[in-house]
């Protein structure tokens, strides 16, 4: 239907179309499709960091393809993810590309970057005259990032000290205590085995992880693994990705900006003051990003991992000219059906958006960001990190009140001094004060 010149890719496009009727008709009961905002993770990838006794901690296990950089599965995902993206949004974007109606952005990462491009070359292989190459079905599409440290959005990386702070009580909190006691067991069987110190729910989801994409990809776990995999790591790997939006206030300084973000974007629209006037927001991130998105929504349940090229669509239709928004997570190949969003249902007004999530949108994430020094008590500081910006910050506190402290003796030292030195030349030498003190 929209992919005539390749005879290859027909037989695609015939398999794509047996939805489209139930995907029209779903679509026009719930309203015309305005916007569209989809994030999605990047496609399969090799270990970021294989754990110390990995056989399989070689190039060679990997056809040469580096730590953490995007498969030949991976682009295969995302270029797929893009014809089906392409089915879904026909109606919303033009099959041509248009700088006004589309806009991409990635982290500044390899593997996303790259993500965003295959998917790309699925959404919008050349037509007509975009076709610039006979041989090469593809056309070069625009993809924008910041850098990691900069970008508060996307790859949530820009530094936050209030976060970092909060997240850390949260690890003290009695419910992670009591974890870390239940999982004691499994954490010295891992260091023990992987060689590498294993002490907390990251811990296990790194390990988790790595032995995921290795059996993903047909690899032979070690015996040791046996007994421990997958067992209790799923469910931690999942425990562990919920805890960094897991109260109201790590939600508001983790994933609240994008939030804001997305449903400022849909207001601007339905106001008609989208400068330009776009209708499709592509955002290629990473497992963090697609579960603190969902779980800032009220979304993330059950908890759990998501796989490679999972990906949240937040969508607004009007119904009766009023704009509705509704929230799909395609993590399988299955169609997705719309999110129950919590005390609104799979199709909630905007208004109604903005009045749910108020409490969860920063106004002025910087300053929010800043760490209220004097609410620091040292319990609550895990001096295992050294480099944390929390230790830092107590270092400074400490060094601070230690001087405080010395100019204070000294202060009492001097007058003290001074008082007794009064006192001694009253007592004994009366008339020649002035002339001592000067
Ligand atoms: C898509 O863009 C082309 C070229 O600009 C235009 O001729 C066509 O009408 C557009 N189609 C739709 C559905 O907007
Ligand atoms: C792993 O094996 C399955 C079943 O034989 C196969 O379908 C799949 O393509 C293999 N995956 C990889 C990455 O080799
Ligand atoms: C929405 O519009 C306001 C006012 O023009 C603008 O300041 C803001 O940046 C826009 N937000 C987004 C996300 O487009
Ligand atoms: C913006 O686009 C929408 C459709 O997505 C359209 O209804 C609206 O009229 C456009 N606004 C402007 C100012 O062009
Ligand atoms: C997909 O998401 C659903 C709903 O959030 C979840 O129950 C399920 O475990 C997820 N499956 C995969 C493979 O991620």
């Amino acid at each position: 239907m929209f992919l005539k010149q390749s005879t290859g890719l027909i037989v695609i496009t015939g398999l794509l179309c047996n939805l489209c009727p139930q995907v029209e008709a779903a679509v026009e009961k719930t309203g015309k499709l305005v916007f569209a905002h989809v994030m999605f993770r990047h496609g399969d990838r090799t270990p970021i960091d294989p754990y110390p006794n990995d056989p399989y901690r070689t190039p060679t296990a990997w056809d040469g393809v580096d730590w953490g950089q995007l498969t030949n599965d991976g682009k295969r995902q995302h270029y797929e993810l893009g014809q089906w993206l392409r089915n879904r949004y026909r109606n919303l974007v033009n099959e041509t590309y248009d700088r006004n109606e589309v806009y991409i952005r990635s982290t500044d990462v390899e593997r996303t970057l790259q993500s965003a491009l295959a998917n790309l070359a699925g959404f919008y292989p050349p037509k007509g005259h975009d076709v610039w190459l006979e041989e090469l079905p593809w056309q070069p599409i625009p993809v924008h990032t910041v850098p990691e440290k900069m970008d508060l959005l996307l790859a949530s990386k820009k530094a936050c000290p209030a976060y970092e702070y909060a997240l850390k009580k949260k690890r003290h909190t009695d419910e992670y205590r009591e974890l870390n006691k239940k999982f004691k067991n499994l954490y010295d069987y891992l260091s023990k085995y992987s060689g590498k110190k294993i002490n907390s729910l990251e811990g296990v989801q790194m390990i988790y992880s790595c032995l995921l994409i290795e059996s993903i990809h047909n690899k032979t776990l070690p015996k040791w693994t046996q007994s421990v995999y997958p067992g209790d790591m799923p469910w931690i790997s999942a425990k562990s990705f919920s805890t960094y939006c897991s109260t109201p206030e790590l939600a508001r300084l983790k994933a609240g900006p994008i939030l804001r973000e997305i449903l400022h974007r849909f207001r601007n629209k339905t106001e008609d003051s989208l400068k330009p006037n776009r209708s499709l927001w592509i955002y290629s991130a990473h497992d963090t990003t697609v579960a603190n998105l969902l779980n800032i929504l009220g979304l993330f349940d059950p908890p759990h991992s998501p796989p490679f090229a999972a990906c949240v669509m937040m969508e607004m239709r009007l119904i009766d000219n009023q704009p509705y928004i509704s929230v799909y997570y395609k993590n399988t190949t299955a169609e997705p059906e719309a999110m129950n969003i919590p005390n609104c249902g799979p199709s909630c007004p905007l208004d109604k958006m903005f009045t749910l999530y108020e409490d969860l949108l920063p106004t002025d994430w910087e300053s929010e960001c800043k760490l209220p020094l004097m609410t620091m008590s040292y319990e609550e500081v895990d001096n295992s990190s050294s480099s944390s910006s929390i230790v830092a910050v107590t270092v400074i506190v400490t060094s601070c009140l230690a001087l405080l402290l010395v100019l204070l003796l000294a202060y009492a030292g001097i007058t003290y001094q001074r008082r007794r030195h009064y006192q001694e030349l009253y007592t004994y030498h009366g008339s020649t004060i002035r002339t001592q003190l000067i």
